[in-house]
């Protein structure tokens, strides 16, 4: 790109999208890396999301990350998605190439790369404990699948919910499902992850303490300028470690700006300038 070419468009689209960090974080990924890029926010509401990608693309936008609530009407949108965009049936990063849409989701592996890179906990041969089954818990299961931990186990409230999820994943062995009530009668598990929007709703976790044993790292996909619901249960319930998805986010950006640009962004100032 010649240093005179006017900056390569990206955005966010979600509802309400105010206060997403995504501006910030590849804006400081932009600086870090020297690519020519703005990134803006988005507001659509549903009825109104394909037209939003549309247009954005029709502007001469290259590309946006979708967040809460289309990512599934993105996956229903795109022209072809990648692998764990296809587990996952949900989008989070859409490229767009001729006229052509190409979707994938970077959340599951933003997850894993947190985990254990940022945070050193092993996954392989693990007990992994996923709770939640919706649409957050769909985009971490093949990826956690793909870490080989001994067990892992999908609770929800609606256990036919973790059910089907299982079942996309041709119901592998170690595998399990379980409602939360069933949990108590389980071991601590090495590795908890909430997947439930229940502390969203401001609810308390409704999942045994037993869970969670002096070895145990639980982890909120969720994250907050102050305790989640989720990490003030972990450490009460005396967990070794009670991490929130600051990383998680910060990790799921880089990978979509991998995918757009090219090139890898050094994570860890900018998660550092993040939280302080
Ligand atoms: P998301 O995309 O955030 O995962 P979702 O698809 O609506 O949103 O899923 C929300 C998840 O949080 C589900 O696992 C849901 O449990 P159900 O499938 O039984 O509805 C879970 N959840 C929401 N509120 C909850 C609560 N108060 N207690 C326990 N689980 C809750």
């Amino acid at each position: 790109m010649a240093k005179n070419d006017p900056p390569d468009r990206y955005a966010v689209i979600g509802h309400p999208v105010d206060h997403s960090r995504s501006p910030l974080i590849h804006t400081l990924f932009a600086r870090q890396t020297h690519q020519n890029l703005t990134y803006e926010l988005i507001d659509a509401e549903p009825k109104d999301f394909e037209t939003a990608v549309r247009g954005f693309a029709a502007a001469g936008g290259k590309g946006v990350n979708v967040t809460v609530p289309h990512k599934e009407a993105a996956f229903a949108l795109v022209d072809d998605v990648g692998e764990p965009a296809k587990a996952a049936g949900a989008v989070n990063t859409i490229t767009f190439r001729a006229g052509h849409l190409r979707g994938d989701n970077t959340d599951g592996i933003g997850l894993i790369r947190d985990l254990t890179v940022n945070e050193h906990v092993t996954l392989a041969d693990r007990r992994v404990l996923v709770l939640g089954a919706g649409g957050a818990a769909r985009g971490i299961v093949g990826p956690l699948l793909a870490a080989k931990p001994a067990e892992l186990v999908i609770a929800n409230r609606t256990k036919t919910r973790a059910d089907d999820l299982v079942a996309q994943f041709h119901s592998p062995a170690g595998v399990g499902t379980a409602t939360f009530e069933e949990l108590a009668s389980l071991a601590p598990f090495d590795v908890l992850l909430n997947a439930t929007s229940a502390g969203l709703k401001g609810e308390a976790p409704p999942f045994p303490g037993s869970l969670v044993g002096p070895g145990s790292v639980c982890y909120d996909l969720v994250y907050s300028l102050k305790d989640t619901p989720f990490v003030a249960w972990a450490r009460e319930n005396g967990a070794a470690r009670a991490l929130q998805g600051w990383g998680m986010l910060v990790e799921q950006a880089a990978e979509a700006f991998f995918i757009w640009r090219g090139v890898r962004p050094d994570t860890r100032p900018i998660l550092r300038q993040l939280v302080r």
